[in-house]
């Protein structure tokens, strides 16, 4: 069984709130998905332009599609952060590429932060100054810099979707005690993390998650075409399934590719986790793992009887006397799953 997630129910009334400034409702279905598909048609003429924040179609679309998204995926990423301590310590993050401060908002209904929001455009600043008044940001500033670093120490630099256009991230980042990136779950991105991951590493962080080690990650090194990302199910209200059926694009469940990374040593992980969907073969059901730097999946061999799906990016408990053929730990007992 997987467990369903969504965005903070809070969002709910603001983003109505801010609907009605353009005499919009959440019910006004067809008018919305004009707006994401504006947005989406954008995009993928100008991969690698700024979101177009003097639109209003383009506010729309991020009120009534992609802050509903992103948030639903970044609750799964910090409850998963929180079951590993990620944020022991932590008291400023600075949310780069806030956008509609979605990341900021989502971690702030759990942690009392100082949030330091760093957006080149204005728009998004007075929607949320002015319909998200749960949410009290530190600062919004245009550009961020070494100068605007008081407490490195105590620090996550976070980035949600705001790396696609880096090749690497600023300089002051590097001082951070912790970061949190997070990015669309395409292959060449998910990839362009991995890569970073190794770059981090080798500068001293530790990979908190999704990684169990800090040794080589083996999609990366082992494959060529592989990235490593989550599946989160998304529990979506009834007005954006509503909105979605004039979509081409469906959302039952949400893909992203992370990694939380701190200087501080991260503690010891002795189980493995499950990086893959479940594959049905012939003879056997497959799911990859991970636990070191090497490609290894469950296998499930049908001529046992036994069957399992394990969500994709929890924690399992392996057991140490699985045979091994190839790359194939054969199952004969039930996995655990880990909270
Ligand atoms: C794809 S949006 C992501 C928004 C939000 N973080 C989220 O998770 O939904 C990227 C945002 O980064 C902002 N941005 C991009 N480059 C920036 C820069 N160099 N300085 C400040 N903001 C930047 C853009 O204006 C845009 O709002």
């Amino acid at each position: 069984m997987h467990t369903s997630w969504s965005f903070p129910p809070s969002f709910e009334s603001s983003i109505r709130e801010a609907l009605k400034s353009f005499d919009l409702t959440l019910e006004d279905s067809k008018a919305l998905a004009k707006c994401v598909l504006a947005l989406s048609d954008y995009f993928i003429q100008k991969p690698d332009g700024q979101t177009p924040w003097h639109e209003s179609w383009a506010q729309i679309a991020y009120l009534a599609y992609f802050l509903p998204l992103n948030a639903t995926r970044l609750n799964r990423l910090v409850h998963e952060a929180d079951a590993r301590g990620f944020f022991e310590g932590i008291e400023h993050v600075i949310d780069f590429g806030a956008g509609l401060a979605t990341a900021s908002l989502t971690l702030s209904e759990k942690h009392h932060f100082k949030f330091h929001l760093v957006e080149r455009s204005q728009e998004p600043q007075k929607l949320i100054e002015k319909y998200f008044t749960q949410f009290k940001a530190e600062e919004w500033q245009k550009t961020w810099g070494k100068q605007n670093l008081k407490d490195p120490k105590k620090t996550l630099a976070l980035f949600s979707y705001s790396l696609t256009e880096l090749s690497d991230i600023p300089d002051w980042a590097y001082n951070c005690e912790a970061l949190m990136l997070v990015e669309p779950s395409t292959q060449q991105d998910g990839r362009k993390l991995l890569d970073l991951r190794q770059k981090l590493i080798d500068k001293g962080y530790q990979a908190w998650a999704p990684c169990t080690h800090q040794l080589a990650c083996p999609l990366y090194s082992q494959s060529k075409h592989d990235w490593c990302h989550d599946r989160v199910h998304f529990a979506a209200p009834s007005w954006f399934l509503k909105m979605e059926e004039q979509l081409p694009m469906k959302n039952r469940t949400l893909t992203m590719s992370y990694v939380l990374m701190r200087k501080t040593p991260a503690p010891k992980i002795l189980a493995a986790r499950v990086v893959g969907d479940r594959l049905e073969e012939k003879g056997k059901d497959r799911q990859m793992v991970c636990r070191s730097p090497e490609r290894e999946f469950l296998a499930w061999l049908h001529k046992t009887g036994l069957r399992q799906e394990i969500p994709r990016g929890v924690l399992i408990d392996l057991p140490a006397d699985l045979p091994k053929v190839s790359n194939e730990l054969r199952v004969n007992q039930e996995i655990k799953v880990l909270k």
